[in-house]
């Protein structure tokens, strides 16, 4: 294998070092480029760049690998827990039993929000997308707690996590009650992670509620295939924002903004509204993949991926699980029935088989919250919350990077050349 790649600029030649992985992945350093040459890459929407190494997940999008600090998706969403596998990606190994149990504790002890938080969410009009107050409350959860902005060391650290993450699911919760004039509910000391969400998404003061137990399941498996996607749209963000020294909690409600966006994890709303749409209209599936292809504003939502060009890994985990939930539970959804129907015509369409598009995570995991009865709002906050861990294990790779600079791309510009101020009297037109 060649360990230098030569590119030639006009009459110079440069050797560049290349760079490999532990899965035999090549990259060409292009840091010390534009210092030998003056010249510069240039990769719009970064989908030929590595930003960063990095040894928390690893995807191979032509296989449909995925796999978190080594471990392959199947095997964690199958036998471990949303809890197990934080761990795992924010400190780099599967915890042993005592570890486990501590950061479990950790979490239960840190899962309220300060008192006087309470009084933001009542700043919020019922309109407010929960993405917005969760966004703006991780901000304002750190001013409560400052300390938490500096880590002195690993117990501190730990000790950040834990509160990130356990509070990120109250305020979740709390912002979903908020938006339907219901009382926030505490979180309980005998639930655990994924229970206590229901609970306190669903429980009132005067009414007993008990999470039940498929439901559990099947949200935490949700939260695992969610827990982190190397340097997606959000993850990048969250670096990005991380290495000019940004606190964990300014960097991390960065990244739910971020993650907001349709094309990224506000698809899974996305999906069921174009589900609903179809339904409604009474429009074959068919017809709806014409206009697709026809109208360049219409997207298949749920379908393609910018790094699997084959099956999403979680997407195949995610049908199969669909099937066992409402099954389970009883439910009958004319949206599942539409989503198998579109997903049979595009793969057998040329549009979509020319142009590898396949479904990706998104595609059934909206069916599965509405059957466990999360509404539609929520759906990319739910997103959020599996994706903490994710954020923090890349924040704390920046944070401990001893070489880490802050991240600074350049750009070609092709705006107007230099030229001289005119006073608006002057000003034509
Ligand atoms: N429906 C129809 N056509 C599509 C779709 C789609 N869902 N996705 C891509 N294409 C087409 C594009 O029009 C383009 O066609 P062209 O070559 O004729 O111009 C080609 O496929 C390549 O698409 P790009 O937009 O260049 O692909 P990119 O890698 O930039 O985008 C993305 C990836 C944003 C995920 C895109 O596939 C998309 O918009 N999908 C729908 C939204 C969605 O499901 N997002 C969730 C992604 S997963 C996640 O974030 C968790």
């Amino acid at each position: 294998m060649a360990d230098s790649a030569k590119l030639t600029y006009q009459d110079k030649t440069v050797e560049l070092p290349v760079v490999v992985g532990s899965e035999n992945e090549v990259g060409v350093d292009v840091s010390k480029l534009r210092a030998q040459t003056g010249i510069i890459t240039l990769d719009d929407g970064y989908g030929n760049t590595g930003s960063c190494l990095s040894g928390i997940t690893y995807i191979d999008g032509e296989k449909g690998i995925l796999r978190y600090r080594g471990y392959p998706i199947e095997q964690l969403a199958e036998k471990s827990s949303f809890v197990e596998v934080s761990y795992l990606l924010i400190f780099g190994e599967l915890p042993n039993a005592d570890q486990l149990q501590e950061f479990r504790e950790h979490l239960t002890q840190h899962q309220f929000i300060h008192e006087s938080m309470r009084h933001h969410f009542e700043g919020f009009p019922p309109t407010a997308h929960p993405m917005a107050i969760l966004s703006a409350m991780i901000n304002a959860a750190s001013c409560f707690q400052p300390q938490l902005m500096k880590f002195e060391d690993d117990a501190s650290f730990a000790d950040s996590v834990a509160r990130l993450m356990s509070k990120v699911r109250t305020i979740s919760a709390a912002s979903y009650k908020q938006s339907i004039g219901q009382a926030i509910m505490y979180p309980r000391f005998d639930l655990r992670y994924t229970s206590n969400f229901l609970y306190m998404m669903y429980g009132r003061p005067n009414l007993d509620y008990e999470p039940d137990e498929d439901v559990v399941r099947a949200l935490d498996q949700i939260l695992i295939l969610h827990a982190d996607h190397e340097q997606n749209c959000s993850t990048s963000t969250v670096r990005m924002v991380g290495s000019s020294q940004a606190n964990l909690w300014a960097s991390v409600a960065a990244g739910v903004c971020a993650l907001w966006g349709p094309l990224h994890g506000g698809a899974n709303q996305a999906v069921i509204e174009m589900l609903t749409e179809i339904s409604a209209s009474g429009e074959s599936c068919e017809s709806f993949v014409r206009r697709v292809k026809d109208d360049p504003d219409t997207r298949l939502m749920g379908f393609g991926h910018r790094v699997y060009k084959s099956f999403d890994p979680r997407a195949k985990i995610l049908k199969a699980a669909c099937d066992k939930v409402l099954d389970k539970l009883g439910v009958q959804d004319p949206l599942l029935d539409i989503a198998i129907k579109l997903e049979e015509t595009a793969l057998k369409d040329e549009y979509f088989v020319a142009r590898n598009l396949y479904p990706n995570v998104d595609f059934y995991s909206g069916i599965i919250m509405r059957a466990i009865g999360i509404p539609l709002n929520m759906f990319t906050v739910l997103f959020a919350i599996g994706r903490i861990p994710g954020w923090i294990a890349n924040w704390r790779e920046v944070h401990l990077n001893p070489k880490a600079r802050i991240y600074r791309p350049r750009q070609i510009y092709t705006g107007e050349t230099a030229r001289d101020y005119v006073p608006v009297q002057q000003r034509q037109g």
